[in-house]
């Protein structure tokens, strides 16, 4: 099927529904074969809307058995059904009430978009457009309604029901079948609606709020998986507790559920008090999951509470505003990391997320705005540059404004908004009430897409103890924005003097400066800073203030002078960085590093190390390589990702060579005899241990061996699959035989098998597709499960791009085949694995060639999925 006609949507044909929903009860009936969906909802026209305007419900894959008006039933002349909607005629022109009926069948919807079955539970998800596939509706975020919902199942095979809100009854229905009525009374778009019902296991625990009121909570999972779920509970907890203190943001139910289920296509989904999540969201025991599992558990809890402010009370008027209620919750699941463990690491960690992820969306292809203004598929707009960028933005906002402004424009949000589904313009104008600033050049960071190229130059004159600082900005064209307007930039900076030391000055000239912000709102501003007393090293972007990649004329001896002395913690660890990728992209290109270089690098890892005023955990992101994604961006073009997988890798083994002693004598220290914890703390000190294992591995005879006995002695999940995988990594001798032993001595556990899935996709020989294959076409591969399937293929096609981007096509088509399978399955699924073809631009000549070509065969195929279908067009077309 050719998708290049299909219906666009636009963000500038948005209009309102002409009819509204004023309340909506449900009536559930679960049986094995069947559930049969009763919906009432009481409709009324609009002020504006004419007499006779035809009301258009949506649905997707229903089939109507009955359909009544204030109890009467239609006639066949007064409505149109069928699979994709149903219209009312010319309903009538007052508040009337609309009943429905439709059956559906649970047990085969593998798309997991509506109501299915994970594991034999009943569950459901809405969003964006899923409960179309439960019930015909206005399916809009802008369409907002109480719901009562009663839910009637059989008893032994569905003891627990759930729904959004509070318990209101629940009982004994007769014949082996018990019921439970909930009742949700905040105004709620139906992306938010949520059931459960199935034979769960649960934890309990209560959480009282500020103003004193008893909220119970619960977590709810497959029998005998309880324990596991205490880390979750005890993150939702903090996160409730943190929620009230940063933000005022209390509570607002009498119950807060959150359920773990297997089959999830996404994270996690925050229905209002009734959050359903990837089990692997959930799950953790030091046994089984990482230190690197427990952070993203707590994070993503934390995530899913805070949209109960940030997205259910205040909602988005469409799926363009998605950004909206997106990138302002990971902002705030941003600052409770850093709040809750270090700032500077988790900036570090977060920067480097959006590095490796969203610059590459933001210059290839897929390149969009944070608000869209277009979409074919409003599935694949749930990307990193709506919600990592997006959460960039709101922190420039705050950046721009200063805590108490930043915090009293949120304030004014939720009190303003409070009940609504907004835009990301209403976003802006508090921020703008609340600080009397003019947002309207700043919200382009909101329209525009593309990642920004800051190129500062600067010169001293001694004489007359003058800085000089010129500071451009650039944006090169993306899909349907060819020009780009200059972006409202803020950039916190400090002079650092020879010392290291801060350095002042007694006058600034030729821009804005507001004590440590300099902000470039132009093309070019040259900045005069006088009184200064020596020639100062420029340390810009602090805290990585913005966005944007800053090609600087710092020299490397003012990089590694920045890397000892910042007062930055972020730019310290930034500058070590931009040297490696540096000298990695010009090896990569054919200028091998010098040995001066070399050795200089090497004692600023050595001196980092050696440092005890700083911690593990930053010690450990500081030793870390350059990700071969980012190595590949600063060369820009004609890649060859072979080459920069080749460099990379002598470039280590150049670096850690002469000090394998030392590296491999400070990693024997830091071994840990107290029982595992998956505190900051010790996290920090196994995360630097095992840097320095990848480090040696990658870069020393002795580190496989040493990577072979962490992996049989360790005691923990973190320290076993960073020794597999740094084995598998660089494929060590004994890479395949600790695959082996991995899958079988942790053989029944799901969620321990993805682990070994990634880690067998990051195999960089040559036999990793033929291994993969075999892997995907085992009879028992579970290839409905999205966890299974993006764990061996999006893991493949994000972070192996030596081997999916082989000369000879070969990655290309395993991926794409795999795609076309996974297509009839899980559309959603198949079109993200695709993403990875993003880097199609990137590549040398011949590669781009065997990329193009599988995608065109892909593109082929009968009966492609809108989701494939959009995503490999616009590859194609970038
Ligand atoms: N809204 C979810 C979040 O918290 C993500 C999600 C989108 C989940 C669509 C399922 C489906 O980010
Ligand atoms: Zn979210």
């Amino acid at each position: 099927m050719r998708t290049e006609n299909e219906h666009t949507i636009f963000l500038k044909d948005y209009a309102p529904t002409p009819y509204r929903v004023v309340s909506v009860d449900m009536d559930f009936k679960i049986t094995e074969a069947v559930t049969r969906v009763r919906t009432q909802m009481t409709i009324e026209p609009r002020a504006e809307t004419a007499p006779g305007t035809p009301l258009v419900l949506d649905g997707d894959g229903l089939t109507l058995d009955s359909i009544a008006i204030d109890g009467l039933p239609l006639m066949l002349s007064a409505y149109a059904a069928n699979e994709a909607g149903l219209t009312l005629v010319e309903p009538p022109f007052r508040r009337f009430v609309l009943e429905t009926e439709v059956n559906l069948k649970p047990e085969e919807n593998k798309k997991l978009m509506g109501l299915y079955r994970s594991s034999g539970t009943w569950c459901t998800q809405c969003e964006p457009e899923g409960f179309r596939r439960i019930t015909y509706y206005l399916d809009r975020p802008d369409i907002l309604a109480p719901f009562k919902v009663r839910i009637t199942a059989p008893r032994e095979v569905a003891p627990v029901l759930l729904s959004n809100g509070n318990l209101i009854e629940a009982g004994d229905a007769g014949d082996g079948m018990h019921f439970a009525l909930w009742e949700d009374p905040f105004p709620k778009p139906a992306y938010l609606f949520a059931l459960v019902a199935g034979a769960l296991g649960s934890i309990t625990d209560t959480f009282t709020t500020m103003s004193g009121r008893k909220v119970d909570l619960a977590i709810y999972c497959t029998h005998g998986k309880e324990p596991e779920c205490a880390y979750a509970m005890d993150s939702l907890k903090r996160s409730m507790a943190w929620d009230e203190k940063r933000f005022g943001r209390e509570y607002d139910l009498d119950v807060f559920n959150i359920v773990a289920v297997a089959d999830f296509n996404f994270g996690a989904m925050e229905n209002k008090g009734l959050n359903i999540f990837n089990d692997k969201l959930v799950f953790a025991l030091p046994e089984t999951a990482s230190d690197a599992n427990y952070a993203n558990i707590e994070r993503v809890i934390a995530h899913e509470y805070f949209h109960n402010w940030t997205g259910n009370r205040i909602t988005c008027r469409d799926w363009f505003q998605l950004c909206l209620k997106e990138g302002l919750t990971v902002y705030r699941d941003q600052e409770f990391s850093s709040d809750e463990r270090s700032r500077p690491v988790q900036r570090i960690h977060d920067v480097e997320n959006l590095r490796i992820t969203q610059f590459p969306e933001d210059g290839g292809p897929l390149a969009h705005p944070p608000r869209p203004d277009r979409y074919r598929e409003i599935n694949n707009f749930y990307t990193t540059t709506v919600y990592q960028k997006g959460s960039e933005v709101v922190r420039m906002l705050a950046t721009l404004l200063g805590e108490a402004g930043f915090r009293k424009g949120m304030d004014l949000y939720f009190e303003r908004h409070d009940g609504e589904a907004t835009t990301i313009e209403a976003f802006l104008k508090v921020f703008e009430d609340a600080s009397g600033l003019d947002l309207s050049q700043f919200a382009r960071w909101y329209l525009q897409a593309g990642t920004p190229t800051v190129t500062a130059n600067d010169s001293y004159d001694a004489a007359s103890q003058t800085y000089t600082l010129t500071l451009s900005q650039t944006t090169a064209p993306t899909p349907n924005q060819p020009d780009k307007p200059p972006f409202v930039i803020p950039i916190k900076f400090g002079l650092i003097g020879p010392n290291g030391s801060p350095m002042g000055w007694t006058g600034v000239s030729g821009g804005t400066v507001k004590d440590d912000i300099i902000v470039l709102d132009g093309d070019t501003i040259t900045l005069t800073f006088t009184g200064v007393a020596n020639r100062p090293v420029p340390s810009l972007f602090r805290g990585f203030s913005a966005p944007v990649r800053l090609a600087s004329s710092l020299s490397q001896q003012d990089l590694l002078f920045l890397a000892r002395h910042d007062s930055d913690p972020f730019n310290r660890w930034d500058a070590l960085q931009t040297v490696t990728t540096n000298l990695m992209a010009g090896s990569a290109a054919g200028k091998a590093p010098s040995n001066g270089d070399i050795d200089a690098l090497r004692q600023a890892i050595l001196d980092t190390l050696g440092d005890t005023s700083l911690d593990h955990a930053f010690k450990a992101q500081v030793i870390a390589m350059p990700d071969e994604a980012v190595i590949a961006r600063q060369i820009g073009a004609n890649v060859d990702p072979f080459t920069v997988a080749q460099s990379r890798k002598a470039l280590i083994g150049a670096i850690v060579g002469p000090a394998a002693d030392r590296l491999s004598a400070i990693y024997e220290d830091l071994s840990i005899n107290e029982p595992y914890s998956p505190d900051a703390a010790q996290a920090g000190r196994r995360s630097l241990r095992n840097g320095l294992l990848s480090l040696l591995t990658a870069g020393s005879e002795r580190g496989a061996a040493l990577a072979e006995a962490q992996y049989y002695a360790a005691t923990n999940m973190t320290d076993r699959y960073a020794a597999l995988a740094i084995s598998a990594r660089n494929w060590t001798p004994a890479a395949l035989a600790l695959l082996g032993d991995f899958r079988t001595r942790f053989g029944g556990d799901p969620l321990v098998f993805d682990k070994w899935l990634v880690a067998s996709s990051q195999a960089p020989d040559e036999g990793v597709i033929e291994r993969m294959r075999a892997i995907l076409a085992a009879p028992d591969f579970p290839r409905t499960n999205p966890n299974r399937l993006r764990s061996l293929l999006g893991s493949f096609v994000m972070s192996n791009p030596a081997q999916f981007a082989r000369a000879d096509g070969l990655g290309f088509r395993f991926v794409t085949e795999a795609a076309a399978e996974i297509d009839h399955v899980n559309p959603q699924v198949a079109a993200r694995v695709l993403t990875g073809f993003r880097i199609l631009p990137l590549l040398e000549p011949k590669r781009r060639e065997a990329a193009r070509a599988a995608l065109e065969a892909l593109k082929n195929l009968q009966g492609l999925s809108r989701n494939t279908g959009d995503i490999v067009d616009r590859i194609l077309a970038g």
